[in-house]
């Protein structure tokens, strides 16, 4: 092949043809390069606030102005249309569906009322219209439910915000879970709100504040899918029970240690810890977890609209959203991931069962027990083992993913509640035999709701018409004193 310079010489307009070429390229480089900045920029522009949010803003709507795709996506966690096998956001009485958990509740406030979770803007009427609010709760209840819980942290403390009576904060705590939440308002990034994250962190000697990008994507979501408990009498101070570790047996040794109670159960008058909602805790013993997967990839995928890609804000099961959910990393039919959720959840709600089942029976035969006279000495170790057995039984039943994001996790625990469970009751048959008790001991019937309530003896009628009474008297007042100070009130959410 000739050298250019000679093709040149022998053909003159090849060196001006090239010339033109060159002289192209760099000029549509330029162009590229100054597009790729333009883009830059303009991306940067979507997290400059076109009206600036002022600190500590807990109106959802405020923040809406300035990201309108971001606010519409949060608002349709408002839609309760769909249900999957075992979970979704329609508003389900659990205590219906399985009217065992009464008898495991006897004695708490859960027995009493207790629906699945729905999306995160009913969290304010739902805490004000369960039945669980009636007895005097702590503030502290009002922590995982609203925007203004930052607020007036910030104006009181957190130890004032959490000594204070759930009533008494009525009127300010207004505005459902939401954007100042998760977000600093001037830079948009995520940001860790709640005191109770930030501490446990903290007792295990570590900065929150150093947590990876991807680590934040879930630690948002500890703030409050979490196991956690009230200290102190008085103070109630929300505290999670980390400092052993995350696992149901290094939670259990630190209850155990600060000798913590939640309730004596009504029937077998064991001291019950009742395990709240460990999500974050049992996802740390799953697979997704462990490859580095965060709980936004699941339940807030991208989404695209008109070209622009952004982080869609509807947190609602993934089982609606199989396609962005899943599908981005799994080639998988929708049919055959379904099919994967379900049938590692059949599993684990087939454990779980039995050990309602035998808990059921162990809480009935140690009432039996104490009637016939069983002392403090014979039923002490079959207390303990009722404990043991009824906190890792909830521990899985109150995460309500956990039968997904760990399933092996939960069988373990599952396989050892039934374990103690059953050796309880082992134990009682003996003392029941030594009091000249007939076993087995016959159970009652408590196959719906109703007849279990009946049988712990909550007088539901009156509960109901004592909540009546304060949604037509009380709520009204704070929502007035809210709206003079300036917080709006979403009146179609009242009563919904
Ligand atoms: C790999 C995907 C994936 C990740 C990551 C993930 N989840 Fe889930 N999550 C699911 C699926 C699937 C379900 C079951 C939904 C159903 O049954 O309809 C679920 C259920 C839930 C539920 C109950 C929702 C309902 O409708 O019943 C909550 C709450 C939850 N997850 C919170 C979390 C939290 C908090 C994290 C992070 C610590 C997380 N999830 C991480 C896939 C995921
Ligand atoms: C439960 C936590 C949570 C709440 C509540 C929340 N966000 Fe987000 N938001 C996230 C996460 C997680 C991301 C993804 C951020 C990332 O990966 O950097 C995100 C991303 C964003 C972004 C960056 C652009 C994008 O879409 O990825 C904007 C803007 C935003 N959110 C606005 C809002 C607004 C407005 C609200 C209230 C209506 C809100 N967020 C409520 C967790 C939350
Ligand atoms: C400020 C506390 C708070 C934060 C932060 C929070 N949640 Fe929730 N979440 C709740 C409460 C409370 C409910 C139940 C609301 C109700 O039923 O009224 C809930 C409900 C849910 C549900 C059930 C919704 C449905 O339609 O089935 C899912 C799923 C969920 N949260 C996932 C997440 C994920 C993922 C994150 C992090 C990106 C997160 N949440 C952050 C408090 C919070
Ligand atoms: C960000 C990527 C990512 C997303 C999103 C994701 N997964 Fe996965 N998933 C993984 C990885 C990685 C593994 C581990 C498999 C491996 O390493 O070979 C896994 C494993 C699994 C497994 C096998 C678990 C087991 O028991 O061994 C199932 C089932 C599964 N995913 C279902 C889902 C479903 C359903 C969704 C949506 C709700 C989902 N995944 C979303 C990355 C993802």
């Amino acid at each position: 092949m000739k050298k250019i310079s000679e093709l040149v010489k022998e053909r003159p307009w090849v060196g001006w043809a090239l010339y033109v070429v060159t002289i192209l390229v760099v000029f549509g480089l330029g162009v590229l390069g100054s597009s790729i900045i333009e883009r830059r920029q303009e991306s940067n522009q979507i997290i400059q606030n076109v009206k600036p949010i002022s600190d500590w803003e807990p109106n959802n709507e405020k923040w809406g102005e300035n990201y309108p795709r971001e606010y519409e996506t949060y608002l349709s966690t408002l839609d309760t249309s769909f249900a999957s096998k075992h979970g979704g956001s329609k508003n389900i009485d659990m205590l219906e569906k399985y009217p065992d958990l009464v008898v495991l509740w006897a004695g708490y406030a859960f027995s009493r009322d207790y629906n699945q979770g729905r999306g995160h803007y009913y969290a304010i009427r739902d805490i004000r219209k369960t039945l669980r609010t009636d007895v005097p709760q702590p503030a502290t209840c009002w922590a995982c439910k609203s925007t203004d819980v930052p607020r007036v942290i910030n104006q009181k403390g957190a130890g004032e915000f959490y000594k204070s009576q759930w009533k008494d904060l009525g009127s300010e705590i207004v505005n459902p879970i939401g954007c100042q939440d998760c977000h600093d308002p001037k830079t948009m990034n995520l940001r860790i709100t709640r005191p109770a994250l930030i501490e446990a962190f903290e007792r295990q000697g570590k900065d929150i504040k150093n947590s990876t990008h991807q680590e934040m994507r879930s630690l948002v979501c500890a703030q409050c899918h979490v196991e956690y408990y009230f200290k102190g009498k008085t103070e109630k101070y929300l505290t999670f029970p980390w400092d052993k570790g995350f696992t149901v047996e290094d939670m259990e040794k630190y209850y155990d240690e600060v000798g913590h109670v939640d309730f004596v159960h009504a029937l077998s008058k064991t001291p019950i810890v009742k395990a709240q909602h460990p999500d974050y805790e049992l996802f740390k013993m799953g697979i997704h977890n462990e490859r580095g997967v965060s709980c936004a990839e699941c339940h807030m995928p991208y989404k695209s609209d008109g070209g622009v890609k952004f982080t869609d804000h509807k947190i609602q099961s993934p089982l609606n959203n199989i396609s962005n959910s899943c599908q981005v990393c799994h080639r998988e039919s929708e049919d055959n991931l379904r099919k994967n959720v379900y049938d590692r959840q059949d599993k684990v709600l087939e454990l779980s069962d039995l050990a309602t089942k035998s808990l059921v029976k162990v809480h009935i035969e140690a009432k039996t027990a104490w009637d016939n006279g069983a002392t403090e000495e014979q039923m002490k170790p079959i207390l303990k083992l009722i404990r043991n057995a009824q906190w890792r039984w909830d521990f899985v039943a109150a995460s309500h993913g956990g039968s997904f994001h760990a399933p092996l996790e939960c069988a373990r625990i599952l396989g050892n509640a039934v374990q103690k469970s059953e050796e309880a009751r082992m134990l009682l048959t003996s003392v029941l035999i030594s009091l000249g008790v007939k076993v087995p001991v016959q159970i009652p019937d408590i196959t719906t709701k109703e007849k279990a309530q009946i049988y712990i003896g909550l007088d539901m009628e009156e509960l109901k018409r004592k909540k009546a009474e304060f949604l037509t008297n009380e709520v009204p007042v704070w929502d007035r004193t809210a709206e003079e100070r300036g917080s709006k009130v979403n009146y179609d959410m009242k009563n919904k």
